[in-house]
């Protein structure tokens, strides 16, 4: 039973200061399962150190790879080559984390052994038949709960390449279909509806394996080799996206967020926060590991309500509880539309986010594939996070502003991404405290 852990965010305050905020959650999930794919030793530094990156280590471990961390956000990994996993003897279980569960399915499904893919009561509810459906017309048999967690990958069977028209944007099904691909006979195409984030793609490069990319059509040919290299790895924009916020929300604050990737797939929430009127300055721009990396400068400044460019949508898919707290703080309306996607990540967020700012005074108004939020005087109150990381940390945040006390219930899986959140919000100037139940 995991322990339930609450914050608790007194009024006011400003951040102030320059921080360094955890590993970027999908660049180390990748780094592991490519590492463990490759030939020869690879090398991950700044390793995020949040329980679904090591539910990832922890699957690989499980299948005979050799994982070692000599130091803090170290990995070394001696890569078994694509065909070198054994069985696992048990289910892997990868907990909270959906990343680990749609990219391995599809390198699960071209081994030679049986598994089991499993998780948390949250993960058990989310939605994986968008690779289900396409890892079957490769070739794979996978047996799931009406199309959800525990996943029953069979495995020995052949794949072959196809070509694949995404429904949605989505970051991990066309991951989880190219690491599918390397195994696949010819090619695997994946069209993209719109962009999402390239880090597969990139660290693919990165490890020696060819992929083709032509606008919005991704494609490999399988029965390549991934040759093993070091990775390391940037701060993550969407832990910095708090900070980011806290900042932005209260005039008088300034923090710097160094070394934080800046992928052009991933920056949605700076466009969107610069629209809003947010001052945003990135610094010392430089490429890392075929990464782009930047120091973030964010000053506190009045922001006003827009009506949300749908094509950032998915360049800001994770960054939108923050963007509904910074539209609370806002002048005036913000509506956001095109986003139903967020009903179905670790929380309904759209519903969640509603509940919690209604909660907190600020008219919301939930739409099948958006919110309507009329920014206004933050109340004190009483907020459930529905155990889901990135709402209690935009909550907390939240506090900068309100006039009463915050508290949000059911925060342990603030982990799960961003370990020692709470310790370096409160050194930034938040007044947040961590009560365990
Ligand atoms: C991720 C992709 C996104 C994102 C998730 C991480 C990834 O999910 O929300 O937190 O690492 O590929 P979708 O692909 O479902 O949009």
């Amino acid at each position: 039973m995991l322990k339930r852990i609450d914050f608790v965010a007194q009024p006011g305050g400003r951040l102030a200061g320059r921080y360094a905020v955890p590993g970027d959650k999908s660049i180390s999930h990748r780094a592991i399962m490519l590492g463990a794919l490759a030939r020869g030793r690879t090398r991950v530094t700044n390793f995020l150190q949040g329980e679904d990156c090591l539910a990832t280590l922890n699957a690989f471990a499980a299948m005979g790879v050799d994982l070692q961390r000599p130091s803090d956000g170290e990995v070394v990994i001696q890569g078994v080559g694509l065909h070198g996993l054994s069985a696992p003897s048990a289910a892997l279980d990868v907990g909270n984390s959906g990343t680990s569960m749609r990219l391995m399915s599809g390198l699960l499904s071209a081994q030679s052994f049986a598994s089991v893919l499993t998780g948390d009561a949250s993960l058990q509810r989310r939605p994986m038949r968008r690779v289900i459906d396409p890892l079957m017309q490769m070739g794979a048999r996978i047996e799931s709960n009406d199309g959800m967690a525990p996943l029953r990958i069979l495995g020995d069977q052949p794949l072959k390449g196809i070509r694949y028209d995404m429904p949605v944007a989505s970051a991990q099904v066309k991951s989880c279909l190219l690491l599918a691909g390397l195994y696949a006979q010819g090619e695997t195409t994946v069209v993209e509806p719109g962009p999402s984030r390239d880090h597969s793609e990139r660290m693919l490069r990165a490890f020696g394996y060819a992929v083709d990319q032509t606008d919005a059509v991704v494609s490999l040919q399988g029965g390549g080799e991934l040759t093993a290299c070091d990775i390391p790895v940037p701060n993550d924009i969407s832990s910095a996206t708090f900070f980011m916020l806290g900042a932005a929300i209260v005039p008088g604050s300034e923090v710097l967020l160094t070394n934080v990737g800046v992928n052009p797939t991933r920056t949605g929430v700076i466009d969107i926060l610069r629209l809003m009127g947010a001052s945003i300055i990135l610094e010392n721009e430089r490429e890392q590991g075929g990464e782009p990396v930047a120091d973030i400068r964010v000053r506190g400044a009045g922001l006003r309500g827009i009506k949300i460019p749908p094509t950032l949508v998915p360049l800001a898919i994770d960054e939108f509880p923050a963007v509904f707290i910074a539209a609370a703080c806002a002048q005036g309306e913000t509506l956001l539309t095109e986003a139903a996607e967020l009903r179905v990540k670790e929380s309904d967020r759209i519903q969640v986010m509603a509940d919690g700012l209604q909660a907190l005074g600020i008219q919301a108004q939930p739409r099948p594939d958006g919110i309507r939020i009329v920014g206004g005087q933050l109340q004190g109150g009483e907020v459930a996070s529905h155990g889901d990381h990135r709402i209690a940390m935009s909550f907390a945040m939240a506090a900068l502003r309100a006039n009463g006390e915050i508290r949000i219930s059911d925060c342990a899986n603030v982990d799960t991404s961003f370990p020692g959140f709470a310790a370096l919000a409160a050194k930034a100037g938040l007044k947040l405290a961590v009560e365990a139940q």
